[in-house]
């Protein structure tokens, strides 16, 4: 396994660094008591206010029930410098999943489970609020918590811009993170240009003309028209996008018939789709609509399509990107280090703050092998190495210190 941390005896531990790690057993206790609470999307009530009573108590400005359960802190360092903003964006919701994890902090929610460890980025956040009130002398301008709600869907970040979170002061660049268990504790995974892809979705109802099964010769069957319909959209990256980008089709549902010798009068295909490069945005939709209406009146039947775009891609500013590299390979200290090979066609509305402001999202590596911390997120086995919250906060601090000076 990766050391969590570098040996102290090997490597001068600074006063920062041994400040935040004294944080640990706190970030420990935030985070598994949000663990305990999960809720969903736009109703993270327990969460905010959790979240407001400990801003509270550390005397940290902040104002709640932006989008409904969002809150933002502000934070003025008092140092002299240049006044600059740095965002720093926490989600807060968690799943509809069971949880199967038998841990003292598991979920009391039926049903609702931190599957995704944004309990993790709650408490992280909150860490590093606390950190940086207590050392407003380490730094000059201005650092604006976002504590979001909605990540999962159908959405946060953009009602909190409308709601003008990035205003007042207008806030000069974002960082957020995401714990990653698709990379092993002590990595940290940065890149600049896209890391996540733009997230698409349609619905589509095919209306065939039922009847009896010995006798389609009077029907149009909607089963085989859907069948041709889920064929052919899997053309759309095989022949018709540049095979240098990289795109999915994936159709995840299909739904048709009621009896084996009945033909289906109506099919329901619902599918996303994912990519990275936001001159794809239109295209997908324009071809899965001449792909449907193609093969539909090619049967004669009709069709209902819905098609809507949910996030747009996740695009790191170059300067911003190099700015958390340079930090997270301070902080990491590991022979695996800091990488650059952790894009992933998953998506996240982090990307509405990064079409606003220059950023950066970058994904802090959770998982631990051996001590079972490995389950992909949105598991029912879903947890991480909480280790890695200690250093979500020395990233977020250091990269506040070197922003605004
Ligand atoms: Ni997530």
């Amino acid at each position: 396994m990766v050391s969590t941390f570098p040996n102290p005896s090997t490597v001068d531990l600074s006063r920062l660094r041994l400040s935040i790690r004294s944080l640990q057993p706190q970030l420990v206790e935030w985070r598994r008591r949000l663990h305990q609470q999960p809720e969903l999307g736009f109703q993270e009530k327990l969460t905010a206010e959790f979240v407001s009573q400990k801003l509270q108590a550390w005397g940290i400005a902040h104002e709640t029930g932006i989008a409904q359960t969002g809150i933002v802190a502000t934070i003025k360092g008092n140092k002299s410098g240049a006044e600059k903003v740095l965002a720093i964006r926490a989600d807060m919701d968690a799943l509809p999943i069971q949880e199967l994890n038998e841990v003292p902090y598991k979920s009391q929610n039926d049903g609702l489970m931190h599957a995704c460890g944004h309990d993790g980025h709650t408490a992280i956040a909150l860490g590093t609020a606390y950190y940086l009130q207590e050392h407003r002398q380490d730094f000059a301008g201005t650092v604006k918590f976002i504590f979001q709600p909605a990540e999962e869907s159908p959405g946060g970040a953009k009602p909190m811009i409308e709601a003008g979170v990035l205003k007042n002061p207008n806030v000069d660049a974002i960082i957020g993170l995401h714990l990653w268990n698709n990379l092993p504790l002590g990595t940290v995974g940065v890149r600049a240009g896209a890391l996540m892809a733009a997230v698409e979705c349609f619905d589509c109802k095919i209306l065939g003309k039922g009847g009896h099964g010995a006798m389609p010769h009077q029907t149009v069957d909607s089963i085989i028209v859907a069948a041709q319909v889920v064929n052919a959209l899997q053309t759309i990256v095989a022949r018709n996008v540049n095979p240098l980008d990289s795109a999915v089709v994936t159709v995840g549902e299909l739904h048709a018939g009621t009896k084996r010798n009945v033909i289906a009068d109506t099919a329901w295909i619902s599918g996303t789709v994912r990519f990275f490069s936001p001159e794809l945005v239109g295209f997908f939709k324009q071809r899965i609509e001449n792909i449907v209406a193609g093969v539909c009146q090619s049967h004669g039947a009709s069709y209902d399509l819905n098609y809507w775009s949910l996030y747009p891609p996740v695009i790191n500013d170059a300067g911003m990107a190099e700015l958390v590299r340079s930090v997270a390979e301070e902080v990491v200290e590991t022979p695996v280090g800091v990488v650059p090979e952790c894009q992933t066609m998953g998506g996240e509305d982090m990307s509405f703050f990064l079409q606003e402001v220059p950023g950066c999202y970058f994904f802090l590596g959770a998982a631990n092998p051996e001590k079972k911390l490995d389950y992909p997120h949105h598991h029912p086995r879903f947890d991480f190495d909480e280790t890695a919250l200690a250093m979500g906060v020395e990233i977020f601090v250091r990269c506040v210190e070197k922003f605004c000076g």
